[in-house]
């Protein structure tokens, strides 16, 4: 169909049929979370660039190259125009939200988690997208092993009650800025040798921020990161023990991993314990989570020093994920009752009968387009009620009505007095048994 302007490329429709699939990992996630005492936080769809800049760090992809952002006319319409971008990514958001509405001098830690679209200006594919969502965790306060892996085990847990026990840990350190001079040192000795064959990006990266090579995505400069030096080679003592000690935790609560040092991860605010879960089931875009510790982000901000850490799913590889495992997803709600009518007594009868009993909680439809009774009897079944009920004249005169279990074609005599609701209750409810035993 032609419409005057198409979806943005990169975007992706959800229509209802497919809703449910969202719903099922939306409302496991916010559960799951909860569970491990994290709350919802809120904050908008776009801050001013600078944060992003700040945090994710301007020689990152993401601030390079993937930002959207607009120039808007300043508040009192000074001179100074102001600069926004649509959020890459939720960290930062959380963090100035945390930082700036005091938060953070409530009691320590401080848990929060956030379902949110962000947007990347990527090179479209399956799995990347330019307007994705993610489900995100963030954890302020604790600069302990046990709040890393606390924080992975809300992860896991996710991933488990989603039906994806075969998604795989992967954790790495990258370090404090102590040992990362040492590293970025070693770096530049390596990449520096590898000059002309760099790309522009990660010729300027070499001078300002040498780790951003190893996840440029130019396939040249992925071959030379392979064989760079590995970040775990040169952590200190503090930050080789806190690794240690995550190692020891996972294993005690049998989360199982692998250490993989070469993941760095992409945003500039990681600091130690960095990990990403990843599958083989998705094609080229399979880190369907990633997140990591980032000590030193709450006091750039402007806060005052506190050690955090989160992670963030990408909702659409999720999905991804769990269709091509075949995981069943809770299934759309089914009308219960479908009440056809014969002319316009019935109709007005129908439409007070309806109300009241969606009132008490019932899925109830009935018709609004005037049809006649086939074509309603039509749309009951394309909707797939689990009953239905005819009104005409005569039921209005009997005060009696036939409830038809569409499945087996059962009719039951049903009563259209105050009691109604009651017995519909009790009819519905055990055909529910009845299926269920
Ligand atoms: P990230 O690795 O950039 O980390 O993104 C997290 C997840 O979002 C990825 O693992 C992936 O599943 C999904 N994702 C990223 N980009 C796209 C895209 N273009 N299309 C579809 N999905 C995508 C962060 O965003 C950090 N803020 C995570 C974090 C939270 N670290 C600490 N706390």
């Amino acid at each position: 169909m032609s419409v005057i302007a198409n979806r943005p490329y990169g975007t992706k429709d959800v229509l209802p049929a497919e809703v449910n699939k969202w719903q099922t990992v939306e409302r496991c996630a916010a559960e799951t979370a909860e569970y491990f005492g994290f709350r919802e936080i809120r904050f908008p769809t776009f801050e001013n660039t600078t944060l992003f800049k700040r945090s994710v760090g301007d020689t990152t992809d993401v601030v390079q190259k993937e930002m959207y952002s607009v120039t808007a006319k300043s508040r009192d319409n000074g001179k100074d125009p102001e600069e926004f971008t649509l959020r890459p990514e939720g960290t930062a958001g959380a963090a100035r939200a945390a930082i700036e509405n005091g938060l953070l001098n409530e009691a320590l830690p401080q848990k929060v988690y956030y379902m949110i679209s962000c947007f990347r200006h990527e090179k479209p594919q399956a799995g990347r997208l330019r307007e994705f969502h993610q489900f995100g965790a963030e954890m302020y306060g604790s600069k302990d092993a046990s709040a890393d892996a606390e924080v992975i085990a809300l992860a896991r847990s996710l991933l488990d009650s989603l039906g994806l026990e075969n998604v795989e840990l992967f954790i790495n350190s990258i370090g404090c800025p102590k040992c990362r001079a040492e590293y970025h040192k070693a770096l530049k000795e390596y990449f520096g040798k590898h000059k002309d064959e760099l790309c522009h990006t990660c010729l300027d990266r070499l001078e300002r921020n040498p780790m951003r090579i190893l996840d440029c995505k130019s396939p040249i400069c992925q071959g030379i990161a392979k064989d760079a030096p590995v970040i775990l080679d040169f952590l200190c003592e503090e930050c080789s023990a806190h690794f240690e000690k995550l190692k020891t935790l996972l294993n005690d609560m049998g989360i199982k991993f692998s250490v993989d040092p070469k993941i760095v991860r992409g945003l500039d605010y990681y600091t130690k314990t960095v990990f990403e879960f990843i599958t083989n089931d998705i094609g080229a875009q399979g880190t369907v989570c990633g997140g990591g510790r980032y000590d030193g982000l709450i006091e750039q901000l402007g806060g005052n020093p506190l050690p955090a850490l989160g992670f963030a799913m990408g909702l659409e590889r999720i999905i991804m994920t769990m269709e091509n495992a075949g995981v069943e997803f809770v299934p759309e709600n089914k009308c219960e009752l479908y009440i056809a009518t014969m002319g316009e007594a019935a109709q007005r009868k129908a439409a007070v009968l309806t109300n009241d009993l969606r009132a008490d909680g019932f899925f109830v439809e009935t018709d609004t387009m005037n049809r006649g009774l086939k074509p309603q009897m039509k749309y009951a079944n394309k909707i797939g009620a689990v009953f239905t009920m005819v009104l005409g004249d005569n039921e209005l005169e009997t005060g009696k009505a036939k409830l038809k279990n569409m499945e087996t074609g059962e009719q039951t005599d049903i009563a259209l007095d105050e009691r109604f609701a009651e017995n519909f209750y009790y009819n519905i409810t055990s055909l529910k048994l009845k299926l269920d035993s």
